[in-house]
């Protein structure tokens, strides 16, 4: 399943990171990214409405691969895997919950910007990790000196990734995916203009696709 998870996200390349408010956003936003050809999302824990948000979506759209992020607790684990949640991001490696998940098989992705991050994943049996934050750790730079040591180990890069650096990123070997709240700023779900959401996702699947 981990692995599963993990070529599904790279097929797909971008992960819409999602804050949402209001559980009743999930339905309209989740629309436009699947019309968008973007059928990811990973909700973050950063709201009370991450748990229902992600209930629903992975309810009522099936075709939409659903995760939580900025998961930091295992009761969060808990929850967002109650919820539905296919997979768990987090922002660092906090080893207790990568062992929870990994102890249960359920597709971790902690994240981690040095060295010492990578072997305690490998450690685990863990070789595609978030790489966050991207842009202010260092960047594509960063990622592909780092991994020269690691081989196999491949990178969901996230933070301060947008429609103008993402092909920098996953022109890498050593990139599986990016990760970002560029076409689903909070503010755009907020006043529900979900038009521009798709209209900004369809913009970042076909920087991809050429
Ligand atoms: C995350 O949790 O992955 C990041 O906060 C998303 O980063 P971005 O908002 O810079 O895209």
């Amino acid at each position: 399943e981990y692995r599963d998870i993990a070529a599904r996200l790279a097929e797909i390349a971008i992960i819409p990171v999602i804050k949402l408010d209001n559980p009743e956003h999930a339905s309209p936003l989740a629309e436009a990214l699947e019309k968008a050809g973007l059928p990811a999302a990973e909700v973050t824990f950063r709201t009370d409405a991450a748990a229902r948000s992600i209930e629903i979506i992975s309810e009522k759209f099936p075709g939409v691969l659903t995760g939580a992020g900025t998961v930091l607790t295992i009761d969060q684990v808990k929850s967002a895997v109650d919820s539905g949640a296919r997979f768990i991001v987090s922002p660092g490696f906090n080893p207790r919950i990568v062992d929870y998940c990994v102890d249960r098989g359920i597709p971790v992705y902690p994240g981690v910007n040095n060295p010492s991050g990578i072997e305690a994943a490998l450690e685990r049996g863990l070789d595609v990790l978030k790489f966050f934050p991207a842009e202010a750790s260092g960047g594509i730079k960063m990622i592909n000196a780092m991994s020269a040591p690691y081989g196999k180990v491949k990178f969901m890069a996230t933070g301060g990734i947008n429609a103008s650096n993402l092909i920098s990123y996953l022109e890498s070997p050593y990139v599986a995916a990016c990760g970002g709240s560029w076409m689903v700023k909070g503010d755009l779900i907020n006043s529900g203009k979900f038009d521009e959401i798709e209209k900004l996702s369809v913009e970042a699947v076909g920087l991809v696709k050429t």
